[in-house]
């Protein structure tokens, strides 16, 4: 598939910007500070790595890399729902912004400052097919030593406008069995491995021993992902998040996914900043909401 518009122009010598065999808009960035990869399909961050240092996100080599198909890694934007939408199971997991094509906004920096891409997408007849809401929602990505990622949303309706969102960040580490992840000590949260039971983690680190879906409401903390396989740590901020969502689907789910190879599950986990469940947003005509995910290692 060939984009019928001309190609957005980069940065000289910064941010390029490419398409793919499939057809993917990709903006490639290369600055002093870091390298990284971004798609105009689904706003989605697939790479960043600051200089010298190892790439900080994961992406499968089984991913599906085609317009309309989610990206297995990266930074999937979901939005405007989370997971399954309630009463449509026909409506595509985790939202529509994944899977559709957003416009480029503005593009600035250079060399030395690293690179800010805005992307946009606004309500058009395809988006409230799926969902009868109008808005314009833009992806602010600062792309310097750290990846910092702002997910806006505006009503630009005139009725109330409840979404959900996440920035389901696939964060690359060494081997799940030896990370440990801080910060959400003795935090309440769902587990969707055991029907979305309310349970409450004890007063050590996080560790991986199976199959982990969690979602951790009412949650503002800093996490951080304690690597000693690189080692490294990654540390995970954010900012108008009241949500949480930790998972590695470990080795059945993993088998059970096409767009993911079997032996992958080890080297990534998520740690998703996110608004979901009862912490929804529920935003109200010509109002604007902003989330932020801040990602830096140390
Ligand atoms: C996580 C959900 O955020 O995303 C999991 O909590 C889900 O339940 C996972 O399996 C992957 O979702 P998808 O739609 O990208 O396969």
């Amino acid at each position: 598939m060939s984009s019928a518009s001309p190609l957005p122009p980069g940065l000289p010598g910064v941010a390029t910007f490419f398409e793919t065999s499939d057809g993917l808009i990709r903006l490639g960035i290369a600055s002093d500070l870091s390298t990284a990869a971004l798609t105009l399909d689904g706003a989605h961050v697939t790479h960043f790595q600051p200089v010298g240092a190892a790439p900080v996100l994961f992406l499968s080599g089984s991913s599906h890399l085609a317009p309309g198909k989610p990206i297995r890694g990266g930074v999937p934007v979901c939005f405007p729902w989370f997971g399954p939408r309630a009463g449509h199971p026909q409506s595509p997991a985790h939202g529509f912004a994944r899977i559709t094509r957003w416009s480029l906004e503005s593009l600035s920096g250079s060399h030395t400052e690293g690179v800010t891409v805005v992307l946009r997408l606004v309500s058009d007849e395809a988006t409230r097919a799926l969902w009868p809401h109008d808005f314009i929602a833009r992806l602010r990505v600062e792309v310097t030593r750290e990846l910092r990622l702002t997910l806006e949303v505006e009503n630009t309706g005139t009725a109330p406008l409840p979404f959900e969102e996440a920035l389901h960040t696939y964060f690359a580490i060494s081997d799940v069995h030896g990370v440990t992840v801080t910060g959400l000590e003795r935090a309440a949260y769902l587990d969707k491995v055991d029907a979305g039971q309310r349970k409450e983690l004890g007063p050590e680190p996080l560790r991986f021993t199976g199959e982990t879906d969690r979602i951790f409401p009412a949650n503002t903390a800093t996490c951080t992902i304690h690597d000693p396989g690189y080692p490294r740590r990654i540390i995970v901020e954010k900012s108008c998040s009241r949500s949480t969502v930790v998972w590695n689907p470990w080795i059945a789910k993993a088998k059970a996914m096409a767009d993911f190879g079997d032996d992958e599950w080890p080297q990534m986990l998520c740690i998703e900043t996110a608004n979901v469940g009862a912490d929804a947003v529920p935003l109200a005509p010509g109002a604007r909401h902003e989330m932020t995910a801040r990602i830096r290692l140390e």
